[in-house]
């Protein structure tokens, strides 16, 4: 079978499927109303399976961010549900969501949002010092080797390259072990050499820790550091791949997007 015969069903979660990290369910979002109105999400169903390594791919505007702040919890969805692992988000009250984000999810962002004034470690442990909770030490020991940053844990961000920062905000998401990393463009603003050590570390702590990690990424040697990617186009996922490469996904991103039009 093709990948586009298979379709979406390899991505598609039933209510109640056990091996997905997190899943939505016909997921709508609406911004705005009257002309301004905007279908950003148009009924989406996916699971993202635990363990794995998902890219999200599509052309500037088909929703992928939306559909990473919609799964995250960060921002609300018209329609439909979202779970994370067996919790229907879209059911908490705000303290409850606020404290599903802070245990079970990681972000990484394009930009780092590192704090200037504390090291690398500091900033590592920022997020679990704030909700009162002690790092495992063991586990934050094999994140900093992962990371590879052992040697600089006592820099500031200043005193860092654009890739070592990103790779102390890889470590801040991995650090409380959370259950599912959302990461939109993280390589967004790093020349490639950096994007390369991030990329690869993303996918060890996928493949070494069992990390589940989706990454919206417009460039298709990211997306071949996956292990699948879904293609979204109108607010709806048109298409998946299983083990892609650079060249399949430039390939298959040919039929969705206009000559000379990016895809960020
Ligand atoms: N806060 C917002 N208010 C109004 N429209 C928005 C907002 N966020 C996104 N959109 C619109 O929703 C669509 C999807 O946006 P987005 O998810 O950011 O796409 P992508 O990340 O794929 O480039 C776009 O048409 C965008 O203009
Ligand atoms: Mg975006």
């Amino acid at each position: 079978m093709t990948d586009s015969a298979r379709s979406t069903s390899d991505a598609v979660a039933a209510p109640g499927a056990g091996d997905f990290a997190a899943r939505a369910h016909r997921i709508s979002k609406v911004y705005g109303s009257g002309d301004a109105r905007v279908i950003a999400l148009d009924g989406v169903t996916v699971g993202i399976p635990r363990g794995r390594f998902t890219a999200v791919m599509g052309p500037s505007g088909s929703g992928k961010s939306t559909l990473m702040h919609c799964m995250a919890g960060l921002d609300a969805v018209s329609e439909g549900e979202v779970f994370i692992g067996d919790t229907e988000l879209t059911r908490l009250r705000d303290k409850q969501l606020t404290r599903l984000r802070r245990d079970k999810i990681g972000f990484i962002f394009q930009a780092f949002n590192l704090v200037p004034t504390l090291t690398a470690l500091e900033n590592i442990t920022l997020p679990m010092d704030i909700a009162g909770r002690r790092p495992d030490p063991a586990w934050l020991d094999r994140v900093i080797d992962t990371v590879g940053l052992r040697p600089r844990l006592k820099h500031r961000p200043s005193e860092l390259s654009g890739g070592q920062q990103q790779r102390v905000a890889c470590a801040r998401a991995l650090a409380s072990r959370p259950e599912i990393i959302f990461a939109d463009e993280p390589t967004g603003n790093l020349d490639s050499r950096s994007g390369a050590e991030v990329l690869s570390f993303l996918r060890d702590s996928v493949r070494e820790m069992g990390q589940t990690i989706v990454m919206v990424t417009h460039d298709p040697s990211a997306a071949a550091y996956s292990d699948q990617v879904l293609f979204l186009t109108d607010g709806q996922i048109v298409d998946t791949m299983q083990q892609p490469t650079a060249e399949r996904v430039l390939e298959r991103m040919k039929g969705f997007e206009l000559p000379g039009v990016g895809a960020r």
